[in-house]
């Protein structure tokens, strides 16, 4: 048996699009353990929504994967049929999207979805799953519970709604939790509310999290480790320490850079410059090179591989190799 909840493998996943493969996930690799919290971070259209697709098998019908593994406790969930994937997107694990109205049926009062949920995936009555949506409810936060079931999610406000999509998520008891940018269409107390919310309910349930965002200020203190993405690979993980003391990764230091802390509060934050790039035009070398001020010959010709840190991090950067070799030869000899 795997010491891994999640083992996801050298994943690739494309879309077929009428102007070619858009290569989304190219080679991405983790590991989530039970319990413990992942982040994923990097800017709009790095990868990581369709890393989590592809996870669940929720992708668009253009979308495949096209090589890899996700092990579920040691198991290629990508070999499974549609049947066994149900189980596990009911039962092992769950998703919270980005905007509960797009998740939430506007026709349907919230205890009718929450009870569907509930009925669907477990083998309770109707009266036990009335009694285990009020419970769940309650779990979340949601005050005056039993009115609630009686509502239409556009009766609830945006924290609430949101609340109620963790309660579906959560009803059937995952192992795993992916939280798809769980809070960026709620203001700040509020997100500061839920995201607390999903730490107490970790706590008490035991689930593993895997959280999306592109807001690395956000889930600093709550991840075990971060993963950073850009143009679909990865190209920075370590613990949040390692991220944010330690960056070893130019697009990480510009990320960080860019987001705003109270010990630079009289600094200019500098966003990255240059555009994102297009997945269907890639670099040939490191997928950042394009935007690096740093970048060296080598960065445009040939793909960095992931270079050891310390025990917790890793980056996939030239300027490490650079670093290392200078280290160790004190000073490089054939400057680029
Ligand atoms: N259905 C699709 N067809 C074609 N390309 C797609 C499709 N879905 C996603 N992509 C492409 O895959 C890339 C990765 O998208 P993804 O949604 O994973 O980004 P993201 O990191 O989640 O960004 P955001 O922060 O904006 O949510 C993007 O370039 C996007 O254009
Ligand atoms: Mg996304």
């Amino acid at each position: 048996m795997s010491e891994y909840i999640l083992e996801v493998k050298d994943l690739h996943t494309s879309f077929f699009t009428d102007s070619g493969e858009v290569k989304a996930v190219n080679g991405v690799s983790f590991t989530l353990e039970p319990g413990k919290t992942l982040g994923i971070v990097g800017e709009s259209g790095s990868g990581k929504s369709v890393t989590a697709y592809s996870i669940m098998q929720i992708l668009a019908d253009t979308g495949k994967i096209t090589s890899g593994e996700v092990l579920y406790k040691g198991e290629d969930i990508t070999k499974w049929d549609k049947k066994q994937m149900q189980k596990f997107r009911g039962e092992k694990c769950s998703i919270i999207f980005q905007d509960p109205m797009t998740s939430l049926n506007p026709v349907y009062t919230i205890g009718n979805q929450l009870m569907e949920a509930i009925l669907l995936h477990t083998d309770r009555t109707k009266e036990q799953a009335k009694a285990r949506a009020v419970e769940m409810l309650e779990l979340v936060g949601v005050n005056e519970p039993k009115k609630r079931l009686k509502q239409y999610p556009h009766e609830l406000s945006g924290g609430m709604r949101q609340r109620v999509m963790i309660a579906m998520a959560l009803a059937c008891e995952p192992d795993i939790l992916i939280a798809d940018e769980p809070t960026t269409a709620l203001d700040v107390t509020i997100q500061a509310q839920i995201l607390e919310l999903m730490q107490e309910l970790q706590k008490k349930l035991g689930m593993a999290i895997i959280m999306v965002t592109h807001d690395l200020g956000v889930i600093a203190d709550m991840c075990d480790e971060i993963i950073v993405m850009y143009g679909g690979r990865v190209c920075e993980r370590g613990t949040a320490e390692d991220i944010f003391y330690r960056p070893c990764h130019e697009y990480t230091k510009g990320l960080l850079r860019s987001i705003p802390s109270v010990e630079r509060m009289k600094e200019r934050l500098v966003p990255i410059g240059g555009t994102p790039i297009n997945l269907l035009n890639m670099p040939k070398g490191c997928a950042f090179c394009t935007r690096c001020d740093k970048a060296m010959k080598i960065c445009l010709d040939t793909v960095p591989e992931e270079i050891r840190v310390s025990s917790t991090h890793l980056a996939s950067c030239w300027m490490n190799v650079k670093a290392q070799y200078e280290a160790e030869n004190g000073g490089m000899k054939n400057e680029q």
